[in-house]
C-alpha cells in the first residue's frame, strides 16, 4: 500500500485541554471531529502514552480550543512536543477558563468547545472519546488552521535545517542520527518510520 494516500485526509488542529485536580494540562490533536448535531456531539482520537489522555479518562471533561492561522510553531512546540508529564505547559502563557473548569487558549484560535465524555472505544494505541458538547464561544474571525497549513507554513521544513538526520512528515519531530532505524517509531505522533524524510 502507498501509504501517501493517507496524507490527502483533511484535518484541522486543536488544543485538547484537562483538569485534574489542581494540574491543567493539554495537547495538540488534528483528530476532532463532529459526529452529529442534535445532539451536538464531537469525537477525539488520543494517544494512550499522552498525560492527557489520561486526564480525559479520568475526569471525563475536556475543552478543544481551535487553532487559527496566526498560530506561532511555539504553541504547536508547547503543547505537542513535550508531556505534561514532566512540565507544566500552562504557565507563562494566557489562558482563559469554561464554566467546566477546564483552561481555554484565548489567542491564536478562532473558539474553543466544552465537552462531556459520554462513551469512549479502546483503539489499540489510542482511546476515541465521544463527547457532548456543553458550551462553547467564538473568539474570533481568523481563518482555522488546517493540517495541511501546518505543514506548508509553520512547521520548520525539512530543506531550511541544519540538524541532520531525519524529520517526521507528520507533527515535524527531528530523529537525529543517520541511519534512521527501520522500527523508529516517533515519540511525538506514533508515526512509523515510513513517514519520515531525510533532512
Ligand atoms: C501537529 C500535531 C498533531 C498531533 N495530533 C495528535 C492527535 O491527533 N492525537 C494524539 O494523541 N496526539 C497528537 N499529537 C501528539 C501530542 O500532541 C503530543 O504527543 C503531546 O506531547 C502529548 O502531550 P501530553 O503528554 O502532555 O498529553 C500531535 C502533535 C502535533 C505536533
Amino acid at each position: 500500500m502507498d501509504k501517501k494516500v493517507m496524507y490527502d485526509l483533511s484535518y484541522g488542529l486543536y488544543v485538547l485541554t484537562a483538569r485534574e485536580g489542581e494540574k491543567d494540562n493539554g495537547c495538540i490533536i488534528n483528530t476532532a471531529l463532529q459526529v452529529t448535531t442534535s445532539p451536538n456531539r464531537v469525537s477525539i482520537a488520543v494517544n494512550k502514552d499522552n498525560y492527557t489522555c489520561g486526564m480525559v479518562e479520568r475526569t471525563g471533561a475536556f475543552n478543544i480550543s481551535i487553532i487559527d492561522e496566526s498560530c506561532p510553531f511555539d504553541l504547536f512546540e508547547r503543547f505537542g512536543f513535550h508531556s505534561g508529564k514532566d512540565t507544566d505547559k500552562t504557565s507563562g502563557i494566557e489562558l482563559g477558563r469554561s464554566q467546566n473548569g477546564v483552561v481555554y487558549l484565548p489567542s491564536h484560535t478562532t473558539g474553543f468547545m466544552s465537552c462531556k465524555v459520554v462513551e469512549k472505544v479502546d483503539m489499540g494505541s489510542h482511546i476515541v472519546f465521544f463527547a457532548d458538547v456543553t458550551d462553547g464561544e467564538k473568539l474570533s474571525d481568523n481563518a482555522p488552521m488546517t493540517y495541511a497549513y501546518y505543514h506548508k507554513n509553520v512547521k520548520p521544513s525539512a530543506g531550511k535545517s541544519q540538524t541532520k538526520g531525519y524529520r517526521c512528515r507528520i507533527c515535524g519531530y527531528v530523529y537525529e542520527g543517520d541511519p534512521l532505524p527501520d522500527d523508529c517509531v516517533c515519540p511525538i505522533c506514533k508515526h512509523g518510520a515510513d513517514d519520515f524524510e531525510k533532512i
